[in-house]
């Protein structure tokens, strides 16, 4: 693995299955083990979007790997207003051996990343949230076994970070992959063209749950319909995607295992049902969790090559 994780393809499938094994083992070991790796290093956590989960897990994981965080806000940065992306990059890489950024743009992502001289990894953009992605491959693998002949329905915003980031990578594992949207909300032509290259048959759009064959799906997965810096955009969003809704009646045409899985936060009542978030199906708190085991994995990889 070298340089930065700006999505996921920027780990190979082997990196990728290391990753796992490393963040499992990381996980199993979290309370019996006080392995310091990285210690000695200062990490930098650059946030522009609000988080609870991006935020806390990266935290939490720097500190067990024995390195030390340095958390900046958009409030006292305000990059490119106060400073160019290119200047904050190129200040914080003196400082930091690597550089987690949550960026309202993923073309402000790529400047700021091509000026810094430390990894920059992708803790979500407009464009791609890849360590979401990894955590819920992970909960799948710890679920059924293996990533391999699943079948994962996403219903919603499929163009939006998470879905993006899913479908660049789950086809790519083995994961059958349909997407559940109506026009206007289906993957831009060049996500779904680089998808399907790996797992072209492993992919699926339809317009509505009709078209979609659920009775094989053993994955639900959903996110909001209005994502972060899409606000003003909320009453045109919710009206298109109101039939686009995880929840009991759509659950019951899944096969009788079928897991939901959303990357939170939540909005019940749109995009899924309160029942079913908090239902038996539900493993999105082993989601929330598993974002700070596959983080560790992630650091500890980064920057071993360094
Ligand atoms: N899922 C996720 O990234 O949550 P936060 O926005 O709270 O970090
Ligand atoms: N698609 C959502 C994900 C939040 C973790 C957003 O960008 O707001």
């Amino acid at each position: 693995m070298k340089g930065h994780i700006l999505g996921v393809r920027n780990l190979t499938t082997t990196e990728t299955e290391q990753l796992f094994d490393l963040a499992r083992s990381l996980k199993h070991d979290r309370h019996t083990r006080q392995p310091a790796p990285l210690r000695g290093l200062s990490i930098g956590l650059l946030f522009q979007h609000p988080s609870l989960r991006t935020k806390a897990s990266f935290d939490i994981a720097i500190h067990e790997l024995g390195a030390h965080p340095v958390y900046f806000s958009n409030e006292e940065v305000r990059m490119g207003t106060r400073e160019t992306p290119e200047d904050v990059a190129r200040v914080l890489s003196r400082y930091v051996a690597a550089i987690v950024a949550r960026l309202r743009s993923h073309k402000e992502l790529e400047r700021f990343a091509a000026a810094s001289t430390v990894p920059v990894i992708n803790a979500l953009t407009d464009f791609e949230h890849p360590c979401q992605a990894l955590a819920d491959l992970l909960t799948i693998k710890e679920v059924f076994g293996s990533l391999e002949g699943n079948h994962l329905a996403f219903v919603g915003d499929a163009d939006n970070n998470v879905a993006t980031s899913l479908l660049l990578i789950a086809p790519k594992l083995g994961v059958r992959f349909t997407l559940i949207a109506p026009h206007g909300y289906q993957p831009r032509a060049a996500v779904l063209q680089q998808a399907m290259a790996d797992g072209n048959a492993l992919v699926t759009v339809v317009d509505t749950p009709d078209q979609a064959d659920l009775a094989s799906v053993n994955i639900l997965y959903t996110d909001v319909w209005v994502s972060m810096g899409q606000e003003e955009e909320q009453h045109r969003r919710k009206e298109d995607l109101r039939d686009y809704q995880i929840n009991h009646a759509l659950l019951c045409r899944c096969r009788s295992d079928c897991i939901v899985l959303h990357c939170l936060p939540a909005k019940r009542g749109q995009e899924i049902t309160s029942d079913v978030l908090e239902g038996p199906h539900s493993r999105v708190f082993d989601q929330a969790e598993n974002r700070l085991h596959i983080q560790k994995a992630l650091l500890q990889m980064v920057l071993a090559k360094e």
